[in-house]
């Protein structure tokens, strides 16, 4: 019989084992840009990171899963008053879950259960570039439909970038563009 799930926030002694984790969970991944464990480290080397949003997923004493929410910001388009300072929102990224524990709901459970943390700490909305397939399961819906980009190449990452509110309606009178 599987063990349960737990999911808590990552600590010091596991990165060297998220690293591997999210090297080579990555290595089957869609769309991978090949340095995921190494932005993993650059995040929480940077100002964004919060350790609280960066959570592990074991099976038994098996480390299984990870995944990052990082702070962000949408910063509103010239055109757009009254809102002119930025809004703050979480980025999600990476999420990675190993090879023989796929497709056991464990990608979700980190998902949901970084959602109900993220709340908590006050956070009202989640972006995130990724296979829209997956991740609108899980509530997240296209950011163009609220006019919100990417800054750069807004065209090509417009069917990837999604957001997700935790917050209902937070998003109405937010638009502008994220940088990624
Ligand atoms: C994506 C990933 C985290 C999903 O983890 P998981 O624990 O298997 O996810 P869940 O069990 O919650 O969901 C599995 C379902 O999502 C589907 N799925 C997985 N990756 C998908 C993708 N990129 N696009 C569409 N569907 C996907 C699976 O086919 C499965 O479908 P089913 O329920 O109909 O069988 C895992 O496959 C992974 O680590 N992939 C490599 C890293 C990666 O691509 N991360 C970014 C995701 S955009």
């Amino acid at each position: 019989m599987e063990s349960e799930i737990t999911i808590r926030p990552e600590s010091p002694r596991e990165f060297s084992a998220v690293y591997d984790l999210v090297r080579v969970a990555f290595l089957s991944a869609k769309i991978s840009a090949g340095d995921e464990q190494d932005y993993v480290s650059y995040l929480r080397q940077s100002a964004n990171y919060i350790p609280e949003l960066s959570l592990v997923a074991y099976c038994g004493d098996q480390l299984v899963g990870h995944l990052m929410m990082s702070k962000s910001f949408i910063r509103p388009d010239r055109v757009c008053v009254p809102r002119l300072e930025p809004f703050r929102l979480l980025l999600l990224a990476p999420l990675a879950v190993e090879l023989r524990h796929r497709k056991q709901g464990i990608g979700a459970q980190l998902v949901q259960n970084a959602f109900q943390r993220a709340a908590q700490l006050g956070w009202s909305a989640v972006a995130v570039v990724g296979d829209p397939a997956y991740y609108e399961r899980m509530g997240f819906v296209p950011a163009a439909r609220y006019g919100i980009y990417a800054a750069g190449d807004r065209q090509m990452y417009e069917p990837y970038l999604l957001v997700k509110e935790l917050t209902p309606g937070v998003l109405d009178s937010v638009s502008g563009t994220i940088d990624l």
